[in-house]
């Protein structure tokens, strides 16, 4: 039996522990919800502050060049690409994962035309995250009908495509991590079935970026993008990110051929020419605010050893798991999280018929996480600001709420216009 003492313990015992300083957090908050929005960064106020007051304000317009805010996009997304194995060069980080997966199918549509040319289905999971498959059915719709979006079983998917790659398929879009369960696809295993059957893959790693380690480059992945606003900690509706492959990047044909893209955006000619490179995958002026509070979250990860992060954070879904298990028995909860750790990201979700009031009673106590339709709880395990004790009482003040009904009262039933 695990008790609260040797949760403790671990905490005592734990590499990460100082990181818990690099955040802040109202006192009495246990925040189980970095897998939604990450927490705030303790020198993101300051940041702000420089920015608003020092670089617009006294800067002006001279700190385009002066404060690098030109440079940012390139900046940010060399930063991004350490963490997730892009290589040099190969990141932007810029405007918001929809777009970015626009841009990015588009583009890689386009190249599946020259080299594969009458494929015409794109696959992607019917249990992604909806704006993927929004996006993908508007990007089809707008190509005129040729392309039909095709959705596959998450099953489907953790075997490594056997059924759904027939030979019309020009391009899969995974998400890395399943937004709901915490389900993880393999990246390698799943990208090299893919090519063998001549489709071009996009992942999406809003679930995986600063949450376990990712090697896009060597699973030979062709694009991927993802947010900042979750693991990364870039705040609310910071600015995404854009990876392509060093062999793909000249052949991005920019479907939102804006001027930041431009390979001399200030000649101010009438015509498009793409930058080299990554600059072509932006688009027009970048949310300099957003971005420069952004790099505080990751300025955190330079210090941080993604081995003892993704290690910390099996732990404490490993623990949520157990003490899930050992607490709750009598009660009817379901963990859709996988138990395998190779196949789970860092969330541990489970189900409750009554699942929402639950976690609205769990958030009056101070123990934020989410909730999903249908009946999911999500509980986001960040290891740089969580720790062993918090699982512990959260899974206590869990078994109280349900042992007592807390759950059972009216205002547990009103709903947000964001849940
Ligand atoms: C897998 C995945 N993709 C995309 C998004 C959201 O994209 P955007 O930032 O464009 O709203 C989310 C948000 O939770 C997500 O989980």
């Amino acid at each position: 039996m695990i008790d609260r003492a040797a949760c403790e313990i671990r905490d005592q015992n734990d590499p990460l522990r100082a990181f818990r300083e690099d955040f802040v957090l109202p006192p009495g908050t246990i925040y189980l919800d970095g897998n939604s929005l990450g927490a705030q960064p303790a020198a993101a106020a300051a940041r702000a502050h420089e920015v608003v007051t020092n670089e617009w304000g006294t800067g002006l317009i001279r700190s385009w060049n002066t404060a690098g805010w030109f440079e940012l996009p390139v900046e940010l997304g060399e930063k991004i690409s350490g963490l997730v194995g892009g290589g040099a060069g190969a990141t932007v980080v810029t405007d918001s994962t929809s777009i970015n997966l626009f841009k990015a199918a588009s583009a890689a549509l386009d190249i599946q035309a020259e080299d594969a040319p009458g494929r015409t289905v794109i696959l992607t999971q019917r249990e992604n995250f909806p704006t993927d498959i929004y996006i993908l059915q508007g990007l089809a719709r707008q190509l005129g009908g040729d392309y039909e979006v095709r959705l596959v079983d998450d099953a489907e998917v953790a075997a490594g495509l056997p059924t759904a790659l027939t030979d019309d398929v020009a391009l899969v879009v995974l998400s890395h991590v399943n937004y709901r369960t915490g389900r993880l696809f393999d990246m390698a295993s799943t990208t090299e079935a893919i090519h063998a059957r001549g489709a071009t893959v996009i992942w999406d790693l809003c679930h995986s970026a600063g949450a376990l380690e990712v090697d896009l480059a060597g699973s030979g992945a062709d694009m991927a993008i993802g947010c900042t606003y979750k693991f990364l900690n870039g705040g609310p509706g910071s600015p995404a990110f854009i990876w392509v492959s060093g062999a793909l990047q000249n052949r991005f044909a920019q479907p939102l051929s804006g001027w930041w893209g431009h390979a001399n955006p200030f000649d101010m000619v009438a015509d498009y020419a793409p930058a080299d490179g990554i600059r072509r995958f932006l688009t027009g002026t970048q949310a300099i605010l957003s971005m420069s509070v952004a790099e505080v979250g990751l300025d955190i990860f330079a210090r941080a050893d993604m081995a003892a992060v993704r290690s910390k954070s099996l732990e404490l879904s490993d623990l949520f798991m157990t003490l899930v298990e050992q607490q709750l028995p009598h009660h009817p909860i379901e963990i859709v999280t996988p138990r395998e750790r190779e196949h789970r990201g860092s969330q541990v979700s489970i189900t409750h018929p009554e699942g929402f009031a639950v976690m609205s009673a769990l958030i009056e106590r101070g123990i934020i996480g989410d909730y999903r339709e249908p009946s999911v709880l999500r509980f986001g395990l960040t290891p740089l600001y969580v720790g062993f004790t918090d699982v512990w009482d959260t899974v206590e003040a869990l078994r109280d709420i349900l042992d007592n009904r807390r759950w059972d009262l009216p205002r547990h039933q009103v709903r947000g216009s964001v849940t």
